[in-house]
């Protein structure tokens, strides 16, 4: 079974991310999205939150598991659950500037094998952050995120992720 993998933090979900997931899922008989955490980010949403905000958004689509990263290495964590491939969406030569040394190193890593997917058009511009500070900010946000996001974000919800201190 080709299993692969889409990381990220996810915080929230967007509908650029699920549109290269659902690609994925075409591509690979499952795809797991490993929700992130990293100590050194000031997430919006909890870990729950975003685990949860993900899991409603791709009830529908076969194939897919949401489960947490943790905050080791994506590499070991792909050899773990024995994960072929990591999936990434590319928006622009930027993103693929920042992402080619990390496939290169994941690959010496523990051999896991990087798929490029280029974005599509009409998801280029689109970020979690830009997407949050539209809606911090009053902007209509409800062309690019899924209802369970919308949701939330709507809602106001203060962020539950305290930053780290030290
Ligand atoms: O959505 P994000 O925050 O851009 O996702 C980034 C993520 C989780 C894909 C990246 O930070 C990552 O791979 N983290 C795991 C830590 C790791 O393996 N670092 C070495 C990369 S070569």
């Amino acid at each position: 079974m080709r299993r692969a993998v889409c990381p990220g933090s996810f915080d929230p979900i967007h509908n650029g991310h699920l549109e290269v997931i659902a690609r994925a899922a075409g591509l690979f008989d499952e795809v797991i999205v490993a929700v992130s955490t990293n100590y050194a980010k000031k997430y919006r949403f909890s870990l729950e939150d975003r685990m949860e905000m993900a899991r409603e958004t791709l009830a529908s689509l076969r194939g897919i598991i949401v489960e947490p990263m943790g905050e080791g290495l994506l590499a070991e964590y792909c050899r773990h659950r024995g994960v072929s491939a990591i999936v990434k969406g590319l928006r622009s030569s930027s993103d693929f500037d920042y992402e080619l040394p990390m496939a290169t190193m994941n690959r010496q890593l523990t051999g896991v094998e990087t798929v490029f997917l280029p974005a599509e058009a009409h998801y280029l511009h689109l970020s979690s952050t830009l997407i949050k500070e539209v809606n911090v900010l009053g902007g209509d946000i409800s062309d690019f995120v899924p209802k369970s996001v919308l949701k939330r974000l709507l809602a106001g919800e203060p962020p539950t992720e305290p930053p780290r201190r030290g």
